[in-house]
């Protein structure tokens, strides 16, 4: 029997899961079937249920079923842990269920292939939900000098600020002071083409802008922002999204793939 993984969600009819992961099964030779599958409402137990039950192996989750997979593992890797959300689950040997976050680290190998300057750096990270908490961990071990959390709600960035070291800081956008080498965008803001409240004189002065949103065509209004305001080095979340999708296919089947080689495919298919 084919080895059996999909990725779970509502909606689900646009994932790009699908087609990443037959490609990273292809240049990788791997025998293996990636499918969809939609959750309804508080279904997400009888799915995950039911595909491990019938041979599924390992499976990814969007939104909006990232905690229930996180309820769902049997055990948790330090990084779902530290993001409270899973987006990566594996059926282990035993036939236990571990579940696993790579959103932070795909973030991070971006970053990196990118040649963005994080060690001893000044980072601002814009927002405090799901998505911050996600990525702090894996930046934090690139060895930053700071990280900021600048939030709407600044009580949300001041509990995250509070799960780490006194390196993260929490802020609200009125309070912001000083200026960073690098800047995230952590919001959905982009999603509905809208700008968080940042002085052009703060976001111009970064050297490194990157949103964790992307549009399948050319810059978010984030990015493009950033750009106009001389910021050479804006990028979109493009990458993050291989990356994590890479490292849980790692995780299942204990093969590398080329990060620079599925990006160079993806960027121009
Ligand atoms: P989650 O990822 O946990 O589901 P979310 O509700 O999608 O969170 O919100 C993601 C982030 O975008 C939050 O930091 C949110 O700020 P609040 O915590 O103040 O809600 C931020 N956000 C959403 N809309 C915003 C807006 N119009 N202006 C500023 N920040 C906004």
């Amino acid at each position: 029997m084919t080895d059996k993984y999909l990725v779970f969600g509502n909606p689900i009819a646009h994932s790009m899961s699908p087609s990443l992961h037959a490609y990273f099964a292809k240049i990788t030779q791997q025998d293996l079937v990636y499918d969809r599958s939609l959750v309804e409402e508080g279904r997400f137990k009888e799915c995950a249920d039911e595909f491990f039950s019938h041979g599924g192996l390992g499976c990814n989750i969007t939104v909006p079923c990232k905690l229930d997979a996180y309820s769902y593992a049997n055990t948790l890797t330090d990084y779902a842990k530290a993001a409270g959300a899973v987006n990566t689950l594996k059926k282990l040997d035993d036939g236990t269920i571990l579940g696993d976050n790579t959103d932070g680290r795909g973030l991070v190998r971006d970053l990196l292939r990118l040649k963005c300057p994080l060690q001893d750096s000044k980072v601002l990270i814009i927002g405090a939900g799901g998505a911050c908490q996600g990525i702090l961990k894996p930046i934090l071990e690139t060895n930053p000098k700071s990280i900021t959390i600048v939030n709407r709600t600044l009580s949300k960035a001041e509990h995250l600020a509070s799960l780490y070291q006194d390196k993260v800081t929490a802020a609200s956008f009125e309070n912001l002071e000083g200026s960073f080498d690098v800047i995230i965008n952590a919001t959905s803001l982009s999603l509905k083409n809208e700008l968080p409240n940042l002085s052009d004189e703060l976001l111009g002065s970064a050297k490194f802008v990157y949103d964790l949103m992307y549009r399948k065509y050319g810059d978010t209004v984030f990015t493009k922002k950033a750009k106009a305001l001389g910021v050479t080095q804006s990028f979109d979340g493009f990458g993050m999204l291989i990356g994590q999708a890479i490292l849980s296919f790692e995780l299942w089947r204990g093969v590398e793939v080329d990060f620079d080689k599925a990006i160079e495919h993806f960027m121009h298919a």
